[in-house]
């Protein structure tokens, strides 16, 4: 088999969505500790004792809790090398979500046993859906009393409207949950570690014609599992690795993350399971992995992510071929020469230069302010990947700089997290862009702003929240603001120059449609 080949086939890129308090950061780290890469878990986080999780780079994400930006980390598993993408788990940043998912192999949804499908996991969900990836599910906090394993996946394939198959199943619940058994081999493993979580959990295996593992298990916890796989076996779904490749049926593990139960099996049957790096579309058809010639993608830009240097990181996935550090690669929106000499790669607390890297791999390079999100780069082809659609802004405010003398630092800080992707930057056509108008999907997302222009700019400002709800890009001959212009919306203007249209809501924007029909408005700025 080619080098490359072998690269691509044991790498796994996936994304972990979750609703918040769910578990996400804890199996990350349990992850990472099974991986070797952590060598003692409860290291990475515990808002307790105020340390940060490996994934949380801002300081606000740590004063709230929540994870707001998304972080690439890297480790090994018996061979295979693995990507876990880290998604923000607040609805406020599915914008930021979604563009991570982009560089996706797969889905892990995380699910709270005592709370089942929450909203959020349902909204990440269907994002994953519509990216059409396939999803497993983990089915988190065992070690609790929570809801019966049936009833979730009753609910999931209600709520989420897809199939499910338990690949393993829990012998005992909340305090008894003592091991699993998986449903493919029919093997049992049970848990013989006091469930600390700080380590490697021991366990002994075997299959239920052993006494010995019969034995272990107490009377009640037998005969629940004996009932539930007669009930399973009659009534579920057939496991089918075809529809889990179309996202059709997820297949469901049962854990705690805490204590670590079931994390082994379910990373060992994750990685037999989940795809490996597949072609992707482009403007010039199929780009497969295996091709010679490399390319990937910016899904992300984060800047300011070390305080003590300005520098600007965008995260590339890797589509084909090898990266080799100092190679020259076109960028293919401004059709200008690269070399990418400066790129990293995260692994757990550590940031590693990286030499080569292949499909699968996010890597980070530093950017001297040519990259955009949803920019190609190839080794010397004009293609381009799919675009990474804007999501629709629906809250909207003025900025104002308290101090003008700031002003320099004002307009590169938002500039800077427009380019990132964190807000929208519009503008009154006849002004400049000292009171810009913000654009945002979500409320967290102005916090963000006003944190981190003071954090990061040493910006302080006012923000005027407008009655708008509604963003749409005015296309036409010849037009000019005073044409769009009526009594209740608000005529702008984006960093291309295109004139963008705010309206109160979807009735005012009907009306105006109905009054102007020389207007076509879009959903998206033209192309
Ligand atoms: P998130 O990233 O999805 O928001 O969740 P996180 O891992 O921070 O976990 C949220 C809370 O749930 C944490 O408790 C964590 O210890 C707990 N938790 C995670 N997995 C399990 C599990 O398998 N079983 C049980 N019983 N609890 C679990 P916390 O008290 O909010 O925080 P901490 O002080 O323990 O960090």
């Amino acid at each position: 088999m080619s080098q490359i080949l072998n690269e691509i086939q044991r790498r796994r890129t996936f994304a972990i969505i979750s609703h918040p308090d769910a578990g996400k950061t804890t199996l990350t780290e349990k992850l990472l500790l099974y991986g070797g890469a952590l060598r003692l878990a409860g290291t990475v986080k515990s808002r307790k004792s105020k340390q940060h999780a490996v994934s949380d780079w801002m300081e606000l994400e740590k004063q709230r809790g929540i994870s707001v930006t998304s972080s690439v980390l890297q480790f090994e598993y018996q061979g295979h090398k693995i990507n876990i993408l880290d998604t923000p788990g607040h609805q406020d940043f599915s914008e930021d979500t979604y563009r991570t998912l982009m560089a996706a192999d797969s889905a892990v949804m995380l699910i709270d046993a005592a709370k089942g499908v929450e909203e959020q996991t349902k909204k990440l969900f269907h994002v994953c859906r519509k990216r059409g990836i396939p999803i497993f599910t983990f089915i988190n906090k065992m070690d609790r009393h929570g809801r019966e394993p049936l009833d979730l996946l009753d609910e999931i394939e209600k709520v989420l409207d897809i199939k499910s198959y338990p690949m393993n199943w829990p012998i005992g619940r909340g305090r008894e949950f003592t091991g699993i058994f998986e449903r493919q081999t029919a093997n049992i493993e049970l848990f013989t570690g006091n469930g600390h979580g700080s380590t490697v959990v021991p366990t002994r295996r075997g299959d239920l014609t052993d006494p010995a593992i019969v034995g272990s298990m107490s009377k009640a916890s037998y005969e629940l599992l004996e009932e539930d796989l007669e009930l399973l076996d009659m009534a579920g779904d057939q496991f089918d690795l075809q529809q889990v490749a179309r996202g059709e049926l997820t297949p469901v593990y049962f854990g705690s993350a805490l204590t670590n139960f079931g994390v082994r099996a379910f990373l060992e049957s994750f990685i037999q399971l989940s795809p490996c790096p597949h072609e992707k579309d482009s403007s010039s058809g199929p780009i497969n992995p295996e091709q010679q010639e490399f390319s990937g993608f910016i899904f992300k830009i984060q800047a300011n992510m070390d305080p003590a240097h300005r520098d600007r990181i965008v995260f590339l996935r890797i589509c084909s071929g090898v990266f080799n550090r100092g190679m020259m690669v076109k960028h293919v929106r401004t059709g200008k020469s690269i070399r990418l000499s400066q790129s990293k790669q995260f692994m757990a607390q550590d940031t590693n230069t990286v030499e080569v890297a292949y499909p699968g791999d996010i890597i980070g390079i530093y950017d001297p302010g040519v990259f955009r999100i949803g920019d190609t780069i190839t080794e010397k082809s004009k293609f381009s990947f799919e675009a990474i659609p804007k999501f629709q802004p629906e809250l909207f405010a003025r900025v104002h700089l308290r101090d003008a003398m700031k002003r320099k630092q004002f307009v590169k800080g938002i500039e800077q997290l427009t380019e990132e992707g964190a807000v929208q930057r519009f503008r009154h056509p006849d002004v400049g862009l000292e009171a810009p108008i913000i654009g945002a999907v979500g409320m967290l997302q102005f916090e963000v702003l006003e944190y981190r222009l003071t954090h990061e700019y040493g910006v302080d400002i006012q923000l005027d929240h407008l009655p708008f709800t509604l963003a749409r890009w005015a296309a036409g001959d010849n037009l000019t603001p005073p044409m769009l212009k009526s009594a209740d919306n608000l005529v702008l203007k984006d960093d291309d120059e295109n004139l963008v249209v705010l309206f109160r809501n979807q009735w005012s924007f009907n009306w105006e449609v109905e009054r102007n029909k020389r207007v076509t408005y879009l959903e998206q700025p033209p192309a």
